[in-house]
């Protein structure tokens, strides 16, 4: 989904999060060697998350937003156009199993969900590895005058909605969000969290002018912040040199790949090559991606012929051998193997 921002408003305004949630994620996580912040902007978040992680890849869709990022020295910041394909990104963040936490702060509503979340399924690690998403912007406030002028100019920016704005005017309720809950929230039910800021006026009205419907309503050649509209909010403020307290409401959803017993028989399976193969689960009624390596070279297979209950993924593991595989009851997989093509072609034949 298509969404720009101004980087350079948009670093200026943008509030950071509070750096105890960065704890109480962290916290939840068995290990913190990288965090991988998606929709990263200028790294609102990513500075916070790399005080609990060894390194933090931020990536974002927008090259303007990254070159305006607050340069952090834990923090890689890396421009991920649209066109990039799934395993350039995979690899490109650190490969599969290699992630202990994703965050994506207030942007996974512009995402293209199914695959974004094939990617998470891939590149978190298990077990342990952790998606967390959020977002703000439903509901502020600051006091009940200037509330319910906020509420006003709200309606106003609504016919410049992108349709995925919804998910956020929804609190996250809508979003699919298909990982197994850790006790903060859960699709459909998102757990509710306070943010505070202490604001100017300027920095308050510039907050607005960067809100994507805003941008879009100038690009139609609205200006929804005119000067009339700007000096009600200021008076409604009190004093244009005012600092106030700014109150957001959050919404947030943290989860874990389902497990992979739900879905999947295991198969024991013995390789002489000493390479073995590990399953990671997707989520989606696609033909099956099964990817793995022999000693010599990286090997990737697409098995079309095959619309499975979910996407799977191999990877290359070097010693235990396990081939976990789809949850057709009726599969009985037991093959000795002398390499990993055979067995992947053998594992077609008896799927077939
Ligand atoms: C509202 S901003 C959030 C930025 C920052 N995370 C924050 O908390 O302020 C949404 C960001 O998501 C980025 N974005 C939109 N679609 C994306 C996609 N498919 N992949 C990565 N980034 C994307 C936008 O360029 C933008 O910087």
């Amino acid at each position: 989904m298509a969404v720009s921002y101004d980087a350079d408003l948009y670093r200026d305004a943008r509030p950071t999060y509070p750096s105890d949630w960065y704890s109480m994620l962290a916290a939840r996580t068995p290990c913190h060697s990288l965090a991988w912040d998606v929709g990263t902007g200028n790294g609102q978040a990513a500075i916070g998350i790399a005080e609990h992680y060894a390194q933090v890849i931020a990536t974002d869709v927008s090259k303007t937003q990254i070159e305006r990022a607050i340069p952090h020295p834990k923090v890689r910041y890396i421009h991920t156009p649209l066109s990039l394909e799934e395993e350039e990104l995979v690899s490109l963040i650190g490969g599969e199993g290699s992630v202990d936490l994703v965050t994506v702060a207030t942007a996974v509503h512009w995402f293209d969900l199914p695959s974004f979340y094939s990617v998470v399924n891939r590149i978190l690690r298990r077990p342990g590895g952790l998606l967390a998403v959020w977002g703000y912007n439903g509901s502020i406030s600051i006091d009940p005058t200037f509330d319910s002028l906020l509420e006003r100019f709200k309606i106003t920016t609504r016919p410049f909605w992108n349709p995925n704005v919804h998910y956020v005017a929804d609190g996250y309720r809508t979003l699919p969000f298909p990982f197994e809950g850790v006790g903060l929230g859960s699709e459909g039910e998102p757990v509710s969290l306070e943010m505070h800021t202490e604001s100017s006026f300027d920095g308050f009205v510039g907050m607005l002018r960067s809100w994507s419907a805003v941008k879009a309503a100038k690009e139609q050649g609205v200006d929804l912040l005119s000067e009339d509209v700007v000096k009600d909010f200021e008076s409604a403020w009190g004093a244009s040199d005012l600092i106030r307290r700014v109150t957001y409401e959050v919404f947030m959803l943290v989860g874990t790949p389902k497990s992979q017993s739900e879905f999947f028989p295991r198969a024991r399976i013995r390789s002489s090559t000493g390479q073995g193969l590990l399953a990671a689960v997707g989520f989606h009624k696609q033909p099956a991606l099964l990817t793995g390596s022999n000693r010599s070279s990286p090997a990737q297979f697409r098995a079309s012929i095959l619309v499975l209950e979910i996407q799977i993924f191999l990877q290359a593991l070097h010693a235990a051998e396990h081939l976990i595989l789809p949850s057709r009851r009726d599969l009985d997989l037991r093959v000795s193997v002398s390499g990993l093509q055979e067995t992947l072609d053998s594992s077609y034949t008896n799927w077939g």
